[in-house]
């Protein structure tokens, strides 16, 4: 796959696509902007080179819709202001009155277009849209780790329209990370999956096992493999349909030799609550009534310990309910100690990172991707579409 800098863009037009779909607030003002942060290294450099550079992205789901609420209007006035530098943006991605636009541009200038989504086209990949859109740019750049999952028009069909294609730095350096961690790791490689389902992970679950040294499993996912165990959940989240499966997993790492970590004790509450009454208790002895909402301080202590030695420890998804203060203790310690190991910690998805910025701990992991369901792909053994396509260009 080339790169930015393998690329000769002095003084040319570029369409660079990323992924600037970022949080927004009831008045439409963006809560985190990590993702617009994360393609700078690009953008600067493309100002550096004196190229005219032409930016698409999608915000939301308007389902093909013109609709202001998802406008690329703040993501623009945004990334102004982070390059000192005025971002105009078009009224649309595609047209002839984008295009006129684009050809008054002059090196240095930076033009964003409006929303990818507000043309149903863009999800069907379709290829006359993907061919207007090639008409902004003589070369153009994917910077969007975190939607190359999605065989879209901006992110796949497109690149059938240009001579010269390449990755930007955030998705080089996504795809660096994501092979020096799970593609050529240090070992031991830890991996520590949690979040509320087994059926969601599956196939990353499948595959991290032909891979890892060790698997932590926890958050509720961890409750089908206890039952499949033979423990009684009481009113926990489990997927019955996938207590064979958790066996089969688990028999998996057995002869993988995989060395598979469950928590061993657990906090449960009488109620989904923040202000729900709560007891210590050990996973064989769940009462009746109550729902497991956190690992343990046993499970905390047990899970530090196996990755003590850890050379590569890759993580996604939460150990517990950590949105609500009496179930967040599992998941922030262990942000704690991860963040504290020697190894190469590499974070994706978008729950582990609230809990690691919400831990103040995101400047002591190795590399935090930007991309959720991207991550959670490449974690599954799958090529992402976005990188096969600037790959057979
Ligand atoms: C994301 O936030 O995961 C990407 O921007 C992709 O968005 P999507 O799930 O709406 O395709």
């Amino acid at each position: 796959m080339k790169n930015i800098k393998d690329l000769d863009i002095k003084g040319k037009k570029l369409l660079i696509r990323v992924d600037f779909n970022v949080p927004l607030d009831e008045h439409g003002n963006i809560t985190e902007d990590t993702r617009i942060r994360g393609v700078l290294p690009t953008i600067n450099h493309a100002l550096d080179e004196g190229a005219k550079i032409v930016i698409c992205s999608h915000l939301g789901r308007p389902k093909g819709q013109r609709q202001e609420k998802f406008s690329m209007a703040p993501a623009a006035k945004r990334l102004s202001r982070l390059i000192d530098k005025e971002v105009k943006l078009a009224p649309d991605c595609i047209g002839a009155e984008v295009k006129a636009l684009v050809d008054a541009m002059q090196p240095g200038d930076v033009l964003m277009l409006e929303n990818l989504r507000f043309h149903k086209e863009e999800q069907e990949n379709d290829e006359e849209f993907s061919r207007k859109l090639a008409e902004m740019g003589e070369i153009y750049i994917n910077d969007a780790f975190a939607v190359a999952h999605r065989a879209h028009a901006s992110v796949v069909g497109v690149t059938k329209f240009f001579e010269q294609c390449g990755a930007g730095f955030l998705l080089q350096k996504e795809m660096d990370y994501f092979d020096r961690s799970v593609g050529n790791p240090s070992r031991p490689l830890v991996a520590i999956i949690g979040g509320a389902k087994v059926s969601s992970k599956l196939g990353a679950l499948r595959n991290l096992m032909d891979r890892v040294d060790k698997m932590l499993i926890g958050g509720a996912m961890a409750n089908t493999f206890l039952k499949a165990m033979g423990y009684e959940m009481g009113q926990s989240k489990v997927e019955d349909d996938l207590l064979d499966t958790a066996r089969e997993l688990m028999l998996k790492a057995k002869e993988q030799g995989v060395k598979l970590y469950l928590p061993v004790d657990c906090i449960v509450a009488d109620n989904f609550d923040a202000r729900a009454e709560t007891l210590r208790t050990t996973v064989q002895e769940v009462p009746k009534n109550w729902m497991i909402l956190d690992i343990g301080p046993a499970s905390t202590t047990l899970f530090t310990e196996a990755i003590e030695n850890a050379r590569t420890i890759i993580w996604n998804g939460p150990m517990g309910a950590f949105e609500m203060d009496a179930f967040s203790r599992g998941t922030m310690h262990l942000v704690h100690r991860v963040a504290a190991s020697h190894a190469l910690t590499i974070i994706g998805g978008g729950d582990t990172d609230v809990a690691v910025h919400r831990a103040g701990e995101a400047d002591n992991i190795s590399y935090m991707s930007t991309g959720g369901g991207a991550f959670l792909m490449l974690m599954e053994g799958k090529t992402l579409p976005g990188v096969a396509a600037l790959e057979n260009h």
